[in-house]
């Protein structure tokens, strides 16, 4: 927005460290985050749903199917049991490249990260996905002779349709190496689709960056030639809710919050 000074602009990143408890947001960030929160308080448990989602999918990664370095596009804040603090919860090496194309999110980053080691934060747009690969940041802790975790959470909303938001993904995974796992998560275009597009009109989409939502094909085909990892014990090979994902007891976990948001687990053969 033209006008005002960096600092009193809300942040998405800043905003959704809010949502979910976190102290590195600004009076912006609150006063945006507590607008959204009086008509859809679940916003919150949405935020949780959704991380609890990636804190599920890089736990599995590192356990079950031997990762030991992630890209997250999009990260947000290292804060509140992010990818680097889960990792560390099983393996003491895990490397962990951050990207958030906000500066004010890689600046904080870097500080909070400062004794952190194996970890960076950089600053790109996910859409310069040669320019990542390739950078020097990246290729000092990436190996892309051995699996990556790919995650894309939370942020392929903010990529336009006309920016082939499916192609992009696709370039990230063309450059890594079989038995590579993509977790992204979608908000919705389809469950309470017009709440979902509300919420990101009336605080996203006027003062920060215009969303989109997804249907679930639309979904579903960021998974194109992958193989998606059944979400829960009895399910298939499909795209879920974020709060199913991986959990013990599906029904249980599906509730509206978690709705809001789709998430799947893919391995590349
Ligand atoms: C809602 S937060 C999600 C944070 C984290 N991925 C999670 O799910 O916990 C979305 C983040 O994506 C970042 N972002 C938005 N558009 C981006 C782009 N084109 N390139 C890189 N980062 C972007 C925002 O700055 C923000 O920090």
């Amino acid at each position: 927005m033209s006008g005002r000074p960096e600092e009193e602009r809300p942040w998405v990143g800043g905003m959704y460290d809010y949502y979910l408890g976190g102290t590195a947001n600004t009076a912006a960030d609150r006063a945006a985050a507590e607008q959204i929160m009086t008509s859809m308080p679940e916003v919150r448990l949405t935020a949780w749903a959704n991380r609890g989602f990636l804190q599920r999918a890089v736990k599995r990664m590192i356990e079950e199917w031997g990762i030991r370095q992630f890209i997250d596009l999009g990260a947000g804040l290292p804060t509140q049991r992010h990818v680097h603090e889960v990792a560390a919860e099983s393996i003491p090496d895990c490397r962990v490249v951050y990207v958030d194309n906000d500066p004010r999110i890689v600046e904080r980053g870097m500080v909070l990260l400062a004794d952190t080691p194996h970890t960076t934060v950089i600053e790109a747009d996910i859409r310069d996905y040669q320019a990542i690969l390739s950078s020097p940041a990246v290729t000092k802790l990436i190996d892309f002779r051995e699996p990556v975790g790919l995650l894309a959470i939370a942020v392929i909303q903010w990529i336009p349709n006309e920016d082939n938001p499916w192609g992009l993904i696709s370039k990230y995974v063309d450059g890594l190496a079989s038995g590579s796992y993509l977790a992204m998560t979608i908000p919705t275009g389809d469950y309470q689709a017009d709440k979902v597009k509300s919420a990101i009109r009336q605080v996203y989409g006027t003062k920060t960056t215009r969303g989109v939502s997804r249907t679930h094909e639309e979904a579903t085909r960021f998974f194109d030639g992958l193989e998606i990892v059944p979400p829960f014990q009895g399910a298939g090979p499909v795209v879920t809710y974020v709060g199913m994902w991986g959990a013990e007891d599906p029904e249980e976990a599906d509730d509206d919050p978690a709705r809001w948001v789709r998430a799947a687990v893919a391995r590349k053969p």
